[in-house]
C-alpha cells in the first residue's frame, strides 16, 4: 500500500454551521496531509460529474440541489490508506446511523446533511480529484513531523 491522495468534500452543511476547522483539525490529527484546499461553489455541471452514478436514484436531485446551495470546502487529503482511512474518520453514510467518534456521528443526525463526502476508492479518488482540482493545484511538500506518524512498516 503506497501513499494515496483521497478527494475530501465539506459539504455546504459544514460550511453553514461553522464547523470547518473541527473537520480538517480531524484528518489533520490522524496524520493526513492537506496536498489541497479551496472553498468554492459547485456548479450544477460539476455536481452532475461528480455524483453522476447516483443520477435516475430518488435522493439524486435533492443531492445535487443541496451540493449547490452553499461554497463548499474540497480538500485533497494525503496519507498512507488515506482513501479507507478517511472513509473510516467520517463514518456511516447517515449521521443518525453513524459511530460516536466519526465526524458525521458526532456532527450529523440526519441522511442529507452529513457534511462530508470521501472518495470511497483508490479509483474514484483519481476520477473526483481531477473534476475538483487543477493543473498545480495539488502540492507535492515534506511535513516536519511525518518520520513520528508513520513508518515503511505502515506502508506495506
Ligand atoms: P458521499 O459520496 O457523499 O461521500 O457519501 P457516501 O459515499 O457515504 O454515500 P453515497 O451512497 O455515495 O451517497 C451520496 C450521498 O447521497 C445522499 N444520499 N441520500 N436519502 C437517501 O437515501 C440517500 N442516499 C444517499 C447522502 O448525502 C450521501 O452522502
Ligand atoms: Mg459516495
Amino acid at each position: 500500500m503506497a501513499i494515496e491522495t483521497t478527494l475530501i468534500l465539506i459539504k455546504p452543511d459544514g460550511v453553514q454551521r461553522g464547523v470547518c476547522g473541527d473537520i480538517i483539525g480531524r484528518f489533520e490529527r490522524k496524520g493526513m496531509q492537506i496536498a489541497g484546499m479551496k472553498l468554492m461553489h459547485v456548479t450544477p455541471e460539476l455536481a452532475e460529474r461528480h455524483y453522476g452514478e447516483h443520477k435516475g436514484r430518488p435522493f439524486y436531485d435533492g443531492l445535487v440541489k443541496f451540493i449547490t446551495a452553499s461554497p463548499i470546502v474540497a480538500m485533497a487529503i494525503r496519507g498512507p490508506r488515506a482513501v479507507s482511512v478517511c472513509r473510516t474518520l467520517m463514518g456511516k453514510t447517515f449521521g443518525h446511523e453513524a459511530e460516536p467518534g466519526t465526524i458525521r456521528g458526532d456532527f450529523s443526525c440526519s441522511k442529507g446533511f452529513n457534511l462530508v463526502h470521501g472518495s470511497d476508492s483508490a479509483e474514484s479518488a483519481v476520477r473526483e480529484l481531477g473534476i475538483f482540482f487543477g493543473d498545480g493545484e495539488i502540492l507535492d511538500y515534506e511535513t516536519c513531523n511525518a518520520g513520528w506518524v508513520y513508518n515503511e512498516e505502515d506502508l506495506g
